[in-house]
């Protein structure tokens, strides 16, 4: 637990959009409930690395292991890498062949990883809701909330966002879309989730979904998860999307909300510019490693 809790301060350190703050609890259950699931590495009776990893099925993503930032420390990248290799052995046991891991975007963290084969795969920008902006909407463009009703339009632009990658340089073309309509049609129906939606002449142009992260590793409490934020081919390069997120971002402020957090594939390099832009600044990247293909 002390490991994990300073190699959490360390990465407050680098990045300030991170949060230090462990809830202890949390954290000692997690850690209980992954006992036998966790790799340490000891020298000398001295513990010089952990890992963890969830082995989750996941419908799109596959069957794969899910490494969080408080999931691994090691000293030295020997000691990630004899850790890694005896945690992955299990995992292939399982047919766990996806391997995922967040890790602070800085040299030190992902060098190592690297090293181990795994490539940049999703960003995760933080922003602090500070003053919240609102511009305008071109003229023509409505905002509405949706609900499930809207589950046509929902499922018609999140395919516009897979469209966009799987061209290149994403050529995310083997992911499994099939329960995309369950999966949207149960979060439309979530009460906790807000849906909006962007209307030109009748017709909706655009959306975006937002909810209350639930507390995690990392995040700080009071932050808000943006994400299918898509903006119809057509109406792109206008000001809609930045107006649309305006709105969602001013009416999570009003509501409580002090940070905002939100994920993009880094090779959607349109979507990378465009946040950064907006003002998300860059914390974790998720790493990525498909076994049997190298
Ligand atoms: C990313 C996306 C949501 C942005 O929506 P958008 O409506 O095009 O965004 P905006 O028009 O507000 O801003 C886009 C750019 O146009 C510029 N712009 C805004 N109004 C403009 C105008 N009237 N004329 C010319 N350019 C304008 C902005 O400065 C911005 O530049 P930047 O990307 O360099 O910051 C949209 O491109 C999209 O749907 N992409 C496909 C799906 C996707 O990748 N979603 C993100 C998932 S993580």
């Amino acid at each position: 637990m002390e490991r994990i809790t300073t190699r959490l301060a360390e990465d407050a350190t680098v990045q300030s959009l991170v949060n230090p703050a462990l809830p202890v609890e949390l954290l000692a259950d997690a850690l209980r409930n992954a006992r036998h699931e966790t790799w340490v590495c000891e020298e000398d009776g001295v513990v010089v690395g952990h890992l963890y990893g969830a082995m989750l099925e996941n419908a799109t993503y596959g069957n794969g292991v899910w490494i969080g930032p408080d999931g691994v420390s090691f000293n030295t990248t020997d000691i990630l890498a004899d850790l890694y290799a005896t945690a992955g052995a299990t995992w292939l046991e399982h047919a766990a062949l996806e391997h995922y891991v967040w890790t602070l975007d800085d040299v030190v963290s992902v060098e190592p990883w690297y090293e181990l084969g795994f490539a940049r795969m999703h960003m995760r920008g933080v922003l602090a809701l500070r003053e919240p902006r609102a511009r305008e909407f071109p003229s023509g463009y409505l905002i509405r909330r949706g609900d499930v009703d809207d589950i046509d339009t929902a499922v018609a632009l999140d395919d516009e966002l897979d469209a966009v990658q799987r061209v290149g340089p994403s050529f995310s073309i083997g992911l499994d879309h099939s329960t995309k309509r369950d999966d949207l049609l149960e979060t439309l129906g979530d009460p906790d989730t807000n849906h909006y939606i962007v209307e030109a002449n009748g017709r909706a142009v655009a959306q975006c979904l937002t909810f209350a992260l639930p507390p995690r590793r990392g995040s700080f409490d009071h932050t808000l998860h943006l994400s299918a934020v898509t903006v119809d081919a057509e109406h792109r390069h206008h000001g809609v999307g930045t107006a649309m997120v305006d709105w969602a971002l001013r009416e999570a402020f009003h509501a409580g909300f002090q940070y905002v957090e939100t994920n993009w594939r880094v090779t959607n390099r349109r979507a990378g510019t465009y946040w950064r832009h907006y003002g998300f600044v860059p914390t974790y990247v998720r790493l990525h490693r498909t076994i049997g293909t190298g």
